[in-house]
């Protein structure tokens, strides 16, 4: 018999390991380091995550982000997540950190570095959970800031496979980032870029073109410029398309309206995710579920946006292999 879509394996590409910071252990953490937060209770964070566009989210998850001090926050922050992962039959996990966010507090990157780092060792031994690590970098301040970011990250380059760029899109395209990326990618690491959450297909275009980046993270504003849908199909750029996200931060203004499908009936590599999953209302499992009600997805296209999650990582050929083979089981 046919197992049930809810175990299909899946991978995640586009997840902040900060918008996992739930507000129960927001609330535990500022206790626990004596940090006064503008909320009495859990009720009043969960209340004040009503979003009317990006940067009204940001504001509040840089906030939020500030009850993280200690390597063991930053474990226990990403081992929260990696268990939910287990739980969801997420096999593999390609996570986004933001160094900006923690150093210009005074937080050193061995701190932040070493407590994500050695929860995702004990995700691969006690959870079977895979991972890689995405360093982004904070796109509202200064390129000259993200290059000496960059250069703070050479020596753990071992334990970050890509580069990326998120926070405030408008107004800051790719190309004020082009000379730290061609340094990132002259260094060995890959690149990745949001581009085309709120900003126009030409960041997009940017990214591709001056970034050279494997996946474009969102990117669900492709679709207003033909040859740039044209050029995604022919060369399958991934998009990692974050529908809970989308919706809570009004890109579209109900899921029904969500163009994922139509993404998908393009031609194009979608593939699903969370982005910031304890701000959004859920993880990767309840991204999956929303998107199949509200857009009427089919079995298949179920299973072909699991496929493409692991065709789109970083894992190698072969590393995909048995998990595409898993899924073909589904069909
Ligand atoms: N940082 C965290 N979530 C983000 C998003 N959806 N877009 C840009 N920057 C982010
Ligand atoms: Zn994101």
């Amino acid at each position: 018999m046919r197992s049930p879509l809810s175990t299909l394996p899946k991978a995640e590409l586009h997840i902040h390991i900060e918008g996992s910071l739930e507000p129960e252990m927001m609330v535990a953490l500022a206790q626990r380091n004596g940090i006064a937060l503008p909320y009495d209770s859990v009720e009043a964070v969960r209340a004040a995550y009503q979003f009317e566009n990006l940067q009204s989210f940001l504001d509040l998850y840089y906030a939020g982000a500030q009850v993280l001090q200690t390597e063991q926050d930053f474990y226990d922050l990403t081992w929260a997540y990696l268990q939910k992962c287990a739980a969801q039959h997420v096999r593999h996990t390609e996570i986004f950190f933001d160094p900006q966010t923690h150093s210009d507090r005074g937080i050193l990157f061995e701190v932040f570095h070493s407590g994500i780092t050695q929860a995702l060792k004990d995700a691969k031994t006690q959870l079977g959970v895979s991972s890689a690590l995405i360093l982004c970098f904070l796109r509202h301040l200064s390129a000259e800031a993200a290059m000496a970011t960059l250069e703070q990250a050479l020596p753990y380059r071992d334990s970050i496979i890509a580069v990326g760029l998120d926070s405030s899109e408008l107004g800051h395209p790719p190309s004020k980032f082009q000379a730290v990326f061609d340094r990132a990618r002259a260094e060995g690491f890959l690149t990745v870029a949001h581009a085309g959450e709120e900003g126009p297909p030409d960041y997009i275009w940017e990214a591709i073109r001056l970034l050279k980046v494997s996946r474009i993270d969102h990117g669900v504003r492709c679709v207003e410029d033909p040859a740039l849908v044209e050029y995604l199909v022919e060369h399958q750029i991934p998009l990692t398309v974050c529908p809970l996200s989308n919706i809570k931060l009004c890109v579209f203004d109900t899921m029904a309206q969500h163009n994922l499908k139509h993404l998908m009936d393009l031609g194009l590599c979608v593939t699903v995710n969370s982005d910031d999953p304890a701000y959004f209302g859920g993880y990767l499992a309840e991204n999956f579920a929303s998107v199949e009600s509200a857009l009427e997805l089919s079995p298949e296209q179920l299973v072909q946006l699991a496929k493409n999650s692991f065709r789109a990582s970083f894992l190698s050929p072969a590393e995909q292999q048995p998990y595409v083979e898993e899924l073909e089981t589904y069909n």
